[in-house]
């Protein structure tokens, strides 16, 4: 198929992003002009020269670069301009659905109130669904590098909102962080009534997706990628359909896989995986969803029933009612029987 010919299926494609760091979404620009406004000198003196620094040979480096530049974040509308960018830019790639992550920790730890963090993000989200008819859900992530003390405060700090809240993730450096250093906020967090997620499996060992299954009782993986290595992990994850949220630029920029083509995700749908696509940090990685579409496309040339399959388990693995889903499904189904006539 023509490169444009596959652009122009995928740009049409009803999508739904729910592997996505709002603070991954943080383009350059937007950092420069905020960073402005907010009389705060980044330690790159262009765009061009932050830009640079956008080469990583693993997950650690990525996230010194991510938390530097998250600094720059302090007012309501910082937060609200930062997600609102986001927004638009997946409004125009057909993007019908959100469940974003954002990282309470990164700011809280600088002294910006939780309040301040969860307004901007939450006034820019409410926009959208009225503006721009993109439902969302939000997911609070703690960051497995602290102590399970700090994310039990963060839960604390989050629970005068806990009705704009749908769950809580796991993110940040992964190797030495096992999933089983936070049962205990986890179990809270799911008493408190959210859903849980956990990245496992991006980086670290099978052990993890284990434990985030076992242990902490989540109902999606983020990543997983490392399933592939365990025969009976499998058999569990196709038993369960249980989903795991893959972000093929983000594999190749952090070096989870070392070429595209290497990506395990055709042998996942294969196997009868759950298996969805996503940005991870589209800014930092080099694309959207539409990109992400693209390039696993093209580097595994998927054929247009793996693409519907990709899109239906999107809408599947999502938290929206069953009617919802279904209602999306459909129109999924729709535009692919369209491309035929
Ligand atoms: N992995 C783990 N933590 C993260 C990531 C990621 O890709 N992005 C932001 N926090
Ligand atoms: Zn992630």
């Amino acid at each position: 198929m023509e490169s444009s010919d596959l652009k122009k299926i995928i740009q049409g494609i009803p999508k739904a992003e729910l592997h996505l760091h709002i603070e991954g979404s943080f383009e350059p620009e937007l950092m420069f002009e905020i960073a402005k406004r907010n009389k705060i000198t980044l330690d790159f003196d262009s765009i061009e020269s932050l830009k640079k620094g956008y080469m990583f040979n693993n997950l650690q480096e990525f996230l010194d670069i991510y938390y530097i530049a998250a600094k720059v974040l302090i007012h309501e509308q910082d937060f609200f301009d930062l997600t609102w960018a986001y927004l638009c830019k997946v409004y125009s790639q057909n993007v019908l659905h959100v469940e974003v992550f954002f990282d309470p920790q990164t700011h809280t730890d600088r002294g910006v109130e939780f309040a301040v963090v969860i307004n901007g993000i939450y006034k820019a989200l409410e926009k959208a669904k009225q503006e721009l008819n993109i439902s969302y859900k939000l997911i609070m992530s703690y960051l497995r590098h602290l102590s399970e003390e700090e994310a039990f405060k963060t839960l604390e700090s989050s629970l005068p909102f806990k009705h704009w809240i749908d769950g809580v993730g796991l993110d940040s450096s992964e190797i030495g962080n096992p999933p089983s250093k936070f049962v205990n906020v986890f179990k809270a967090s799911a008493n408190h009534g959210y859903k849980l997620v956990a990245h496992a499996g991006e980086e670290g060992p099978v052990a993890y997706i284990w434990e985030a299954l076992d242990l902490l009782n989540v109902v999606r993986i983020d990543h997983g990628n490392r399933c592939l290595d365990d025969g009976v992990l499998l058999q569990r994850l196709r038993d369960e359909q249980m989903p795991l949220t893959l972000c093929p630029l983000s594999n190749v920029a952090l070096k989870v896989i070392l070429n595209m083509k290497d990506h395990p995700i055709e042998k996942m749908l294969d196997e009868g995986i759950l298996a969805t696509i996503h940005s991870d940090d589209p800014a930092y990685f080099g694309g959207y969803m539409n990109e992400n579409y693209y390039e696993i496309a093209k580097a595994l040339n998927l054929n247009i029933d793996q693409l519907m399959l990709l899109a239906i388990n999107a809408f599947e693995a999502s938290w929206l009612s069953s009617e919802a889903k279904a209602k999306h499904i459909s129109q999924v189904k729709t535009y692919f029987k369209s491309l035929n006539s």
